[in-house]
């Protein structure tokens, strides 16, 4: 088997895990707002609160992560298919803002509206992981408002109605 045919059959097996869906913002070096769609967010600790997730190192919006003090990661909502998809573009562009709606919140980083939860985080660690480089987070402050959640599955969107 080839490297190719390993990768998809690896990421066929890894998409059996059923996930939320988040959007992890920022503000790049010169203030402008940067989004990206994920799916790898964890819960890490409580004490600390600590979450992760993993970037890929070649993502277009890799060091404006890797660089980022602080960022907020949310959860989205069974009707936000199109900011997922928004924030999943390749050839980051911050015009992509102009698209959604959001608002300025804690330490000045973008906010989505409607969503289940947000973490505010302060950048803590960086590891190796790979192709990509884990984030570890430390939640300064955080908001939960319980709704039906967007579910990615088997590389498609699901959603479950939940709460
Ligand atoms: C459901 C979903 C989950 C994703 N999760 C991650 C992730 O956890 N980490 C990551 O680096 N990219 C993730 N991506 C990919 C990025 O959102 C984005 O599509 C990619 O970085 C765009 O390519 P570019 O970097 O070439 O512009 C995910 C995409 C989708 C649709």
């Amino acid at each position: 088997m080839n490297t190719q045919e390993k990768h998809k059959r690896l990421r066929s097996a890894f998409g059996q895990f059923a996930t939320g869906i988040t959007v992890i913002t920022t503000r790049d070096g010169s203030g402008k707002p940067v989004g990206i769609t994920a799916n790898s967010f964890a819960s890490v600790s409580l004490e600390p609160a600590l979450v992760s997730w993993c970037i890929d190192k070649n993502a277009t919006r890799y060091a404006e992560f890797a660089e980022a003090e602080y960022f907020t990661i949310s959860i989205l909502n069974s009707e936000q298919r199109t900011v997922s998809d928004l924030f999943a573009m390749r050839s980051w562009d911050s015009s992509l803002f102009d698209e959604v709606e959001w608002f300025e919140g804690h330490n000045t980083v973008p906010q989505l509206p409607g969503v289940l939860a947000r973490f505010h985080c302060k950048t803590k660690n960086l590891y190796e992981g790979g192709d990509h480089t884990i984030i570890v987070g430390l939640v300064e402050d955080f908001d939960a408002d319980p709704q039906s959640p967007l579910v990615f599955f088997q590389g498609d969107y699901l959603t479950v109605h939940g709460k």
